[in-house]
């Protein structure tokens, strides 16, 4: 039977599907990590700056992991196919900052700022789903369970932090403009999601030869998770609650990697 395991499993084993996914996992995270150093380098406000500093460091954290995983195999990267690049697909739709909007020196304002962290609030959110399930099946995996345990425990903090950092701004009378951002980014990313997860299903099932009625399975699972997802479950991304863990992202030491 198709499980979670035995599809990272099979995607672990073989050199070409893992290079695929590492190589996407490594963009994004690299990716996350310029977004981050550039908002931080932008932002006025002195106490939010360095948490944005160490968002974007953990990120490149997370880029290196991957790019050293494909290392231990002797692995090489591979170029991106542009119907995986998650982050750039949400950009394309005016999702989070522009990257004009990002390489200009203009400083940010409080909707810059709200936009920023909507945007991370949901994709974070995303991220931290992604990698507890990534821990919960490779976790005790001897060559990447130390690397998947850091990463899911790091995005965790991320989504703490959005919350902490969003309620702060709602309580200082922004909470109509950041639920309007929230509901448009969760919609425009549960859609993303879907088209990025086919696209790389189908990669994988070419690469892994896997048979027309798995292919199909997994398929419909993405198209039923999306519709699960557009009527009900994109409640989750946007709601806001103070987290069990406050001040995720203040200062901690720095793990070298
Ligand atoms: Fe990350
Ligand atoms: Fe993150």
């Amino acid at each position: 039977m198709l499980t979670a395991r035995s599809l990272f499993q099979a995607i672990h084993d073989n050199d070409e599907a893992f290079r695929l996914f590492c190589s996407i996992a490594a963009q994004d995270e690299n990716q996350g990590g310029w977004e981050n150093e550039r908002i931080a380098a932008l932002v006025r406000d002195p106490e939010l700056a360095p948490k944005i500093a160490r968002h974007g460091a953990d990120e490149r954290k997370h880029g290196r992991i991957f790019a050293q995983l494909l290392r231990r195999r002797g692995l090489e990267p591979v170029p991106v196919p542009p119907d995986t690049d998650y982050c750039m697909l949400l950009e394309r739709q005016g999702i989070g900052l522009l990257h004009e909007r990002l390489r200009s020196d203009r400083p940010m304002d409080d909707r810059d700022v709200i936009t920023y962290l909507a945007h991370s609030r949901v994709t974070e959110q995303r991220a931290a789903e992604e990698m507890r399930l990534l821990a919960r099946v490779l976790g005790d995996h001897p060559e990447v369970g130390r690397a998947v345990r850091m990463i899911s425990a790091d995005e965790d903090n991320h989504l703490a932090y959005c919350h902490e950092e969003l309620l702060r701004l709602a309580d200082q009378g922004h909470e109509k403009a950041i639920r309007a951002v929230l509901r448009e980014t969760a919609r425009a990313e549960i859609r993303t999601h879907r088209d990025v997860g086919l696209a790389v299903m189908r990669r994988m099932g070419r690469i892994l030869g896997w048979p027309r009625p798995q292919r199909a399975a997994l398929a419909a699972g993405l198209h039923l998770l999306y519709l699960y997802e557009a009527a009900y479950g994109w409640r989750r991304m946007v709601s806001l609650r103070l987290p069990a863990k406050r001040n995720a992202m203040g200062p901690r030491p720095v793990t070298v990697v």
